[in-house]
C-alpha cells in the first residue's frame, strides 16, 4: 500500500485545522492508503501521557471499534480524543463519572435506567410542545429581518428540548442555558471562556441537577427526574449520578443538534434545488442526510484493552484509537457520491450518531424530531431565507462547529 503524503506534523485533532475545515481530502487519502494510521503527536499535547493515537477512517472499521467494548474501552482514557494540554490526569478521571466514558457492566446499568426517559412514547410526548417552540423561534427571527442563524434559530430548540425533557421549570431555564453554553466553548479563544469558567459552569449545573433530584426523591412528580431517581427499587440513579447525567445531556444534546441544524441550513442554501425539493415534499429521509452531511461529532476515541489488529494495523494494549465519524460518513465503499447532499438518500447507514455499539446516541430520536420540526417551521414561515455571509467556524479538536451564519430571513 502506498504511504499517505501528509505534511510533517499533521494532526487529525488539531483545533486550528477544524477552525478552517474538516480534513475530508486527507481522510480520503488515508482510506485509500492507510485506513488505520498512526498519528504521532508531541508528548502530552492532548492531555494524555502518550505520543499519539490511531486514526480509524473506514466505515467498517469505525463500526468494529464501536461494537467491541471489551477490546476498545471508552473508560480507560475517556471518549474525548483531545483535551486542553493543561488538563491534569485527575481532571480527566473525573470525566469517567459520565456515561459516555463508562464500559460495561457499569455502563449497561446506567444506560438501562436513563433509557426510561427516552422511550418513543416519552419523545412523542414532547412533539407538540416542541412544534410550538420551533414556530415561535422562527417567527421571532423573522421579525428581525436578518441576523445570525446560529444564535437566533439553531441554538434555541435543542436547549428548550432538553429543558422540556428533564422538566426544568421555565424560570430556571436561562441559567441552565448559560451554564450549557459556557461548558462547550473552551477551545475557542474568541468566545473568551476560560477553563475555569467552563469548570465552574459544569459544577453549578451538576449541583442544580442534584438538588432537583433530591427534591423529586422527597416529593415525586410526573416527570423524568422522578422516574430516574424514585427510591422504590434498586434500579435508580443516585442524585450525584443524575447530576452527571444532566451534564452529559447538556453537552451531548446541545452543540451536536445546533450544528446539525446550522450545517443543514447552509447545505440547503448552497444547494437550492434541495431546498426547493424539501419545501415541496418534506421527505422523511432529510434529517438523516443532514446529520450525515454535518457529522457534528468528528471523532470520539477508545483505548485498546489488549494487543489487537484492525484494518491491517497492529494496535498495542493501552494505545488510543480515534474513530472518525466524518471519514466513515464519506466512505465511497458505503455511500454513492458521498460528496452530494441528497435529502432523498435511502438507505443512509451513516455513523453520525455513533457506530452502533453500546454508546449509540441515546438522543437520536429527539435530535431527528428537532431537525424535522425546525426545518418544517423554516420552510413554512421563511421559504426565501438566503445567505448573507460565509459560516464562521468554531475552533475545536473534535466538533464540526459553526459559531456564526449570517442570513436574511426572507
Ligand atoms: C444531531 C444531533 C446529535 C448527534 C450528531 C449526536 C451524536 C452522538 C454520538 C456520535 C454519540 C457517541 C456514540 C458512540 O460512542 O457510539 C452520542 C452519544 C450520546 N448522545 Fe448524542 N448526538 C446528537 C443529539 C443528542 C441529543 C439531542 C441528546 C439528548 C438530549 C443526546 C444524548 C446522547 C447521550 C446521553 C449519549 C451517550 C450515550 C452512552 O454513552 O450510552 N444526543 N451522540
Amino acid at each position: 500500500m502506498p504511504c499517505p503524503a501528509l505534511p510533517e506534523g499533521f494532526d487529525f485533532t488539531d483545533p486550528d485545522l477544524y477552525q478552517s475545515r474538516v480534513p475530508l481530502p486527507e481522510f480520503a487519502q488515508l482510506r485509500r492508503t492507510a485506513p488505520v494510521w498512526w498519528n504521532a503527536q508531541p508528548h502530552g499535547i492532548a492531555g494524555f501521557d502518550d505520543d499519539g493515537y490511531w486514526v480509524v477512517t473506514r466505515h467498517e472499521d469505525v463500526k468494529e471499534v464501536s461494537t467491541k467494548p471489551d477490546i476498545f474501552s471508552a473508560h480507560l482514557n475517556t471518549s474525548i480524543i483531545r483535551f486542553h494540554p493543561s488538563m491534569t490526569r485527575d481532571q480527566i478521571d473525573v470525566q469517567k463519572l459520565i456515561m459516555l466514558n463508562m464500559d460495561p457492566p457499569e455502563h449497561t446499568r446506567v444506560r438501562q435506567i436513563v433509557q426510561r426517559g427516552f422511550t418513543p412514547r416519552a419523545i412523542r410526548a414532547l412533539e407538540d410542545a416542541l412544534r410550538d417552540r420551533a414556530a415561535k423561534i422562527v417567527a421571532e427571527a423573522r421579525r428581525r429581518g436578518s441576523g445570525d442563524f446560529v444564535t437566533d434559530i439553531a441554538c434555541e430548540l435543542p436547549l428548550q428540548a432538553i429543558a422540556e425533557l428533564i422538566g426544568i421549570p421555565q424560570d430556571d431555564r436561562a441559567r441552565i442555558f448559560d451554564w450549557s453554553n459556557k461548558m462547550i466553548a473552551y477551545d475557542d479563544p474568541e468566545l473568551a471562556i476560560t477553563e475555569e469558567v467552563g469548570t465552574n459552569a459544569a459544577m453549578e449545573l451538576i449541583s442544580y441537577a442534584m438538588n432537583l433530584a433530591a427534591d423529586r426523591k422527597e416529593c415525586p412528580a410526573k416527570d423524568i427526574v422522578s422516574r430516574l431517581v424514585a427510591a422504590e427499587d434498586e434500579g435508580n440513579l443516585g442524585s450525584d449520578e443524575f447530576g452527571f447525567f444532566v451534564l452529559l445531556l447538556a453537552v451531548a444534546g446541545n452543540e451536536t443538534t445546533r450544528n446539525a441544524i446550522t450545517h443543514g441550513m447552509h447545505a440547503f442554501l448552497t444547494h437550492p434545488e434541495q431546498w426547493e425539493l424539501y419545501k415541496r415534499e418534506r421527505p422523511d429521509t432529510a434529517a438523516e442526510e443532514i446529520v450525515r452531511w454535518a457529522t457534528p461529532v468528528v471523532s470520539f476515541q477508545r483505548t485498546a484493552t489488549r494487543d489487537t489488529t484492525l484494518g491491517g494495523a497492529r494496535i498495542a494494549k493501552g494505545q488510543r484509537v480515534g474513530i472518525f465519524y466524518s471519514s466513515a460518513n464519506n466512505d465511497p465503499e458505503v455511500f454513492d457520491h458521498p460528496e452530494s447532499f441528497d435529502i432523498t438518500r435511502d438507505p443512509n447507514p451513516h455513523l453520525g450518531f455513533g457506530g452502533g455499539g453500546p454508546h449509540f446516541c441515546l438522543g437520536k430520536s429527539l435530535a431527528v424530531l428537532e431537525i424535522n420540526l425546525i426545518f418544517q417551521a423554516i420552510a413554512d414561515a421563511m421559504p426565501d431565507i438566503s445567505l448573507t455571509g460565509a459560516p464562521r467556524r468554531l475552533r475545536s479538536a473534535w466538533l464540526n462547529g459553526v459559531k456564526e451564519l449570517r442570513v436574511q430571513y426572507g
